[in-house]
Parts: structure tokens; sequence; C-alpha cells
């Protein structure tokens, strides 16, 4: 039987159940580096930067290499991506030398673009809209510190600040589909799309989760199990540094709010963080934060996506274990 091509380009392009796949496998990943090899020969993966990173580069660099194959790294500044070539001719040249394309950029459509072009998996590493790797490390940190996979379903996570950005997104998107209850606070004008809270509200109808968009940043951390945050400033926004340092404060994720949430409640940060604005240091260094694990986990998790993508592929069952 023919495989599937399959692409992870944002949280609910899976559902409950190929969720909970991805993370059993990146359990599995973290208890054994080499568990699978799927990669091996070596195969080249592309993966593309048009923004900057340490997290993302290394662990996919680090990541494609343990899985036996070979991280083609380009950066925007040395690709002819970064000089207007169109998507669609880098997808059918990359298509033709790697097995699969990891790809940080801008807007989403440019990745959807490459998803259409490409005959091999396409990796989100992150777009103005969405963040899906670094929700599948979350979640593994969460499952690791809960007994596993299983305990992910019911879990409360509270996502606060930046409301509109990638990372809320991701959350309202991933957590419904793993059956959370997601709860999302910021202030007025930053707050998510209506569309991606609808998506959210869906997938949750039929995982059994719940959704909640506030301004109240106390009704959002209430009695959660896991706090998260992320910078007021993304990539690209750098020139509004000025008017976005004023409206975040109540959101700043400090020991107060903290107190709020369930008493092991657990502090995650996609990083990099700014203390001292979106978290202070008493929460980001103390004995609730969990934000190496999750860094660690992107190299698990990103690992067992690409397993993953490959199983389905390949349609090679023992890959999906
Ligand atoms: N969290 C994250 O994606 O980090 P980098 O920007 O360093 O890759
Ligand atoms: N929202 C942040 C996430 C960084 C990993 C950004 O897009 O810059």
């Amino acid at each position: 039987m023919a495989g599937q091509l399959r692409h992870m380009l944002r949280d609910d392009d899976v559902n409950h159940d190929e969720q909970k796949e991805i993370l059993e496998l990146g359990m599995k990943f973290w208890k054994d580096r080499y568990y699978h090899r799927p990669f091996a020969g070596p195969q080249g993966v592309a993966v593309i930067f048009d923004k900057p990173s340490t997290r993302t580069r290394s662990s996919f660099s680090v990541g494609v290499a343990e899985l036996g194959g070979y991280p083609l790294v380009i950066d925007k500044s040395g690709s002819q991506l970064g000089r207007g070539e169109p998507v669609a001719d880098t997808a059918r040249v990359l298509t033709r030398m790697t097995s699969a394309i990891v790809w940080r950029t801008f807007g989403q459509d440019r990745v959807e673009t490459m998803a259409k072009y490409a005959t091999v998996p396409v990796v989100n590493a992150l777009t103005d809209q969405f963040h899906p790797c670094q929700i599948l490390a979350d979640f593994l940190t969460i499952a690791q510190h809960r007994g596993g996979v299983d305990a992910l379903a019911g879990q409360s996570i509270a996502y606060l600040g930046d409301a509109a950005n990638n990372m809320a997104n991701s959350y309202l998107l991933g957590g419904a589909t793993a059956g959370m209850n997601v709860r999302v606070a910021g202030p007025r004008g930053f707050l998510p799309e209506p569309q991606i809270v609808e998506d959210a509200e869906r997938i949750a109808a039929q995982t059994g989760g719940s959704i909640l968009v506030t301004t109240d940043p106390r009704e959002a951390v209430a009695d959660a199990d896991c706090i998260f945050t992320d910078t007021w400033v993304s990539m690209g926004e750098e020139n509004e540094y000025a008017v976005r340092s004023k409206p975040f404060w109540d959101y700043q994720v400090n020991d107060e709010l903290m107190k709020l949430a369930k008493p092991d409640a657990l502090f995650q940060h996609c990083l990099p963080a700014y203390r001292g604005k979106e978290v202070t240091a008493s929460v980001i260094d103390g004995p609730q934060s969990v934000v190496w694990d999750e860094a660690e986990n992107r190299l698990h998790a990103q690992k067992a996506l690409l397993t993953w993508l490959m199983g389905k592929l390949l349609d090679d069952k023992e890959m999906l274990k």
C-alpha cells in the first residue's frame, strides 16, 4: 500500500491520536536517542532559516544527524530563496535531493506553498502564525513530569502575554488537539484571531478539551497545571518594541500569579526569555520552572515528528512504534 505524504504546518495537521503517537515516539527518543534511524544512508534533510534561531537550529541539526541523516542547514542570506527565487521552484529542487524540508520563515502561506510543491514532508519550524514543533516539545515536557502521554488530556494550561502571536495560536490548536483545557490571556488588541479560536473550539469539542480566551490573567492561571509565556516582541516586530513594552505588564508571570495556579504547576517558556519582562527571574530560575527540559525536548519531539512523517510516507508501521 502506498504511504501518505503528510506535513506539519500547523498544530491541527495531526489529530488527537496522531499527536499521541508522535509524543509516545518522543518519549522513546528521550530514553534512547538512537531508537529509530529513518534517515540512515545518510539522507539529506533541508533545514532552512529566514529568521534567527538557537534551539531550532541546534535541535534539528543534531536531531537529523542522530536519525542517521545529513542536516543541510540553509540561511536566508546564503540562499537564492533570500534573493526572491520562488518558493515553488525551491520546493521542486529540494524535493529531488532531500527526504524532508524544515523551514522557519515569516508568513504561513510560504510553508503552505512549499508543501504544495514538495513531494517530501514539510515541517514548519516557526512562522508568524504557528510554532508546532515547540508545542510538541512543551507537551512532551508535561508528559515527562506527569507520568506519561496519557496524562495530557484534561490538563489545564495557561498562556499569558502576546495572545495574538504564533505561540498563543499553537497552544490553542495543539492544546485542543490534546484534549486540554487551554486558557489564553492577553490585553485587548493582542488576542487571537476569531478563526483560530473557532478552530480550537471545534477541535476541543471532539477531544473533550476546552478553550478560554480572556483579558484577565488571574482567570487564566487559576488552578492551572502549567503556565506558559513568551516574549512580548516576536521576531520581525523589533521596530514595535516601544509600543509593545506597555500593554503586557499585568501579564508578567511572577510569583504572585504562580501562586494562583496549582501548587505543583510547571512553568515553561519557549525561549529566548527576557527576565524582568514577560517573566521574573524568580519564576524562570525557580523550582517550578522546567524550561531546560523543555529546550532539550525540542530534540526528542522533532526526531519523533520526522520519524513519524517518514513512517507515514513509507507506510512503515514499525517507524510509528
Ligand atoms: N524556541 C525557539 O524556537 O528557539 P529558537 O528561536 O532559538 O530556535
Ligand atoms: N513568538 C516568538 C517565538 C520565538 C521562539 C517569535 O516568533 O519570535
